[in-house]
């Protein structure tokens, strides 16, 4: 099939280039014409494991091509995926403008049957907007508007995306329907479904998955807060809920709270859209107001431990991404926890496999940045854990205690073991868990 795909951000660079990888013909569109120029010359402009390989492949190929002109990808393809940016716009809802712009600018290029996709997370109704920009300029015979929503994880997408656990897709066309069902189907050989659905419907089953993750994170965070209170071991206890089929053992970690680009401004747009329908979605202000409070969890428990001392100390900080195998620092914790060192007075040393060059542009040197883990510990009173990279999970323990000015670790992730801790001599403060 022909396919286009306009925005290049982390989604439509995925889903281009895997649409490349069986088979098809695509064209990604972008504004940016420097980042266009960068991916037309083999450099892939984000950080996604697997995607470099995919790309350099399918590019070598001839099936994967960039270009700033909407006109000439519209030309070259049957069917157009939206992956644009839905920022949190006036009040927290998602704004619109760039998927509305571009439906506008399709709505004078489009001269032949063409299958628009929503592939942006996008608030119910928007599938109908989408259509009302389009039918402007454009016969309704010529087009039809789907609703497909992404279910990637970053750091993991392109396998995600290559095997997803279900494919939705939301139309009330027949035509529309059969030429998603074909692009599908090489990615759920092994049996998982294509759950087809009306517009709607298709639209909330991303806000409801997404605030569902989040809200059970939320949970097993006060569960753990709670944990620490009451004596209880928040890491036995995840294993023994976890183990009813019911609940189930994935995605119930606590740590610093949830970050990035999706759970936090997808659980405020949900809750958005209740309002607008005058409903009081009551679970997910809890979730947002918890959320906002854990962020704060370790910076909490530095303060309680080192008192107004803490403006004397050196923290050394591991791991600033908003999770493990991305560069993405939007609405990570560890800028939280930043922010509230340098409040009180404190110097951070903080090491991170890729993130570090983002933070930096933010902190500049407020912040000392590390080449390596070691390197962050060296003269530092204490560590403290806020993403669980590998690399962090077997440290030379030795090593970390001769460089530190004392044996003591915060860890917002539970990366080690209790009482393999208390042996090496640490004092070892994690999250649910006895100190
Ligand atoms: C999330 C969803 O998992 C994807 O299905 C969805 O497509 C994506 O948002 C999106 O809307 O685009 P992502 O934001 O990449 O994906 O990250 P997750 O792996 O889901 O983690 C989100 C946050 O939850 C992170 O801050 C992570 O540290 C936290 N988390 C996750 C926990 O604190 N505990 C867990 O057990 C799992």
């Amino acid at each position: 099939m022909k396919i286009a795909v306009v925005g290049t951000g982390y989604v439509g660079l995925v889903t281009g280039t895997c649409f490349a990888e069986t088979g098809n013909d695509v064209i990604c569109v972008d504004i940016d014409a420097n980042k266009v120029e960068q991916m037309q010359q083999g450099k892939v402009p984000i950080y996604e494991p697997d995607l470099d390989v995919l790309f350099e492949r399918n590019q070598r190929q001839g099936r994967l091509k960039f270009t700033t002109d909407l006109k000439e990808a519209v030309d070259a393809s049957d069917v157009i995926f939206l992956a644009l940016p839905t920022p949190p716009g006036e009040g927290g809802a998602a704004d619109l403008k760039y998927i509305l712009g571009v439906a506008k600018d399709l709505s004078t290029l489009i001269t032949k049957y063409t299958v628009v996709i929503d592939k942006s997370t996008v608030p119910v109704g928007t599938a109908e907007r989408v259509h009302a920009a389009l039918v402007e300029n454009l016969d309704e015979a010529l087009f039809d508007v789907v609703s497909n929503p992404e279910f990637l994880r970053e750091g993991v997408a392109v396998d995600d995306f290559l095997k997803p656990d279900r494919v939705v897709i939301g139309t009330d066309s027949k035509r529309a329907k059969e030429k998603m069902r074909r692009l599908y189907e090489p990615f759920v050989r092994s049996g998982n479904p294509i759950i087809f659905m009306d517009l709607r419907s298709a639209e909330m089953t991303k806000y409801a998955a997404n605030s569902y993750l989040a809200t059970r994170i939320t949970f097993m965070n006060e569960i753990a807060n709670l944990c620490e209170k009451a004596g209880a071991d928040v890491d036995a206890v995840r294993r023994g809920m976890g183990s009813d089929s019911r609940i189930g053992k994935r995605f119930l970690f606590p740590g610093v709270g949830y970050g990035g680009s999706c759970f936090p401004k997808d659980v405020q747009a949900l809750a958005i859209t209740a309002g607008q329908h005058d409903y009081n979605f009551k679970i997910l202000d809890a979730v947002m107001d918890v959320n906002t409070r854990q962020r704060f969890r370790i910076a909490d428990k530095l303060e309680q431990y080192y008192g107004d001392s803490l403006k004397d100390k050196t923290i050394a900080l591991w791991g600033l991404a908003f999770k493990p195998n991305t560069d993405d620092i939007r609405e990570a914790p560890a800028l939280y926890t930043i922010d509230r060192l340098l409040e009180a007075g404190a110097q951070v040393r903080a090491f991170d496999p890729e993130a570090t060059e983002h933070v930096r542009a933010i902190y500049g040197d407020k912040v000392t940045f590390c080449e390596d883990q070691y390197t962050a510990l060296r003269g530092s009173d204490c560590l403290a854990i806020v993403t669980e990279w590998s690399v962090f999970r077997t440290p030379d323990f030795d090593r970390m205690k001769e460089l530190l000015t004392e044996p003591v670790i915060f860890d917002g992730r539970n990366l080690y073991d209790l009482q393999r801790m208390q042996e090496a001599g640490f004092h070892y403060d994690s999250i649910g868990r006895q100190p």
